[in-house]
């Protein structure tokens, strides 16, 4: 695959796909020890046919974005929360977590290099970075392994869903995660179970599936890629409580915005029989930013919500906030933004 030109760009219709950047950063576990990662031009990865990811699936990631500011410099939003997701994802999957400090200074390093690629202010984009966990020693028997690639890889973004604009989405009779399984984990067999869900509901013209809790199926969990909120008919933010959803970066910052905006937010049980007391609900995640969902379709029973055309006012509250503090436009008054 050919390096990505920097005058092929366009910057307001980049949509959510992968660009092959300048760099990459990469380290190697062996022997027990991280050795010193640094940038590489290379974007492929050379591994053994046995290597343990590819047959055992030990693979963890995380998914962040750099922001251009109006004054050109460049932010992460909250990349120590992503460090410590990675290395409590490594964990659950008995993998060699990377250093926490080392991965923000990496973070950083890739956006550096890459530096032309983060689109510019008030174009909609940013520069997504996706840094991931494989073991790669080759292995027969079914055992974690000794050896583990960390990288990232950047390229430039656009919306994933619909942006501000409301999309439908059926909720699916698949579980993605069991009750005591990875949910809470960002490892990729929780998305290689939801492609089948996801191809369902994508070719009945949705864009996605919403999952119940594997357990019941009776509570609301998640969406394939994104965390579920509601607003109450008083008012309230409220998002599902539950062992089996990703603890959301997103929704963490969320919480608090909504606490700030007087909107009492909650995690609790959202029984599905109850969708119908929510006035509004959304998608949150860093890809999904804050996207509107219109309708929940279940069983041939739709669900509508606030409007199937226009986010809500709660909503788009929301989404001016959180997007206003990453963009540099709103003050960042919980010390969420780090200069890169
Ligand atoms: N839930 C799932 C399944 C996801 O893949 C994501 C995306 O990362 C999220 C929730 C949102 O998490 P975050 O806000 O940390 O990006
Ligand atoms: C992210 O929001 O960073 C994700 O990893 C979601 C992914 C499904 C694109």
């Amino acid at each position: 695959m050919a390096k990505e030109k920097l005058e092929d760009l366009e910057w307001t219709n980049l949509g959510f796909k992968y660009r092959d950047l300048p760099y990459s950063f990469q380290a190697v576990y062996k022997d027990g020890v991280w050795q010193e990662g640094g940038l590489t031009e290379d974007s492929t990865i050379v591994l053994s046919e046995a290597a343990q990811v590819l047959h055992y699936g030990q693979e963890v990631f995380e998914g962040l974005k750099a922001y251009r500011w109006k004054d050109g410099s460049l932010h992460l939003f909250r990349p120590e929360e992503n460090a410590a997701r990675l290395r409590r994802s490594a964990e659950r999957m008995s993998m060699a977590p990377y250093p926490e400090d080392k991965f923000v200074e990496a973070c950083k390093e890739v956006v550096k290099a890459n530096a032309d690629f983060v689109p510019p202010y008030g174009s909609g984009g940013t520069l997504y970075l996706r840094p991931f966990l494989i073991g790669s020693e080759p292995i027969v028997g079914v055992d974690a392994a000794q050896e583990y690639i960390f990288r990232i890889y950047a390229t430039p973004v656009g919306a994933y869903i619909n942006g501000l604009h409301p999309a439908a989405y059926m909720v699916s009779a698949y579980d993605r995660a069991a009750h005591a399984g990875t949910g809470r984990a960002k490892t990729s067999g929780n998305y290689a179970a939801s492609l089948y869900p996801h191809e369902l509901a994508k070719k009945l013209g949705y864009a996605d599936a919403l999952y119940l809790d594997p357990r019941e199926h009776k509570y609301v969990d998640e969406f394939g890629g994104a965390n579920f909120f509601g607003i109450t008919k008083e008012g309230n933010f409220v998002t599902p409580k539950s062992v089996s959803v990703l603890p959301s970066i997103t929704k963490k910052s969320l919480l608090v915005v909504a606490q700030d905006l007087g909107l009492n937010p909650q995690e609790v049980r959202i029984p599905f029989d109850e969708v119908d007391d929510l006035v509004e609900a959304g998608a949150m995640g860093t890809a999904a930013v804050i996207s509107p969902v219109g309708s929940l379709t279940y069983n041939d029973e739709k669900h509508v919500f606030y409007s199937e055309t226009e986010a809500g006012p709660i909503t788009t509250k929301l989404y001016e906030t959180l997007t206003g503090i990453q963009n540099g436009d709103l003050p960042d008054t919980h010390n969420w933004t780090v200069p890169v």
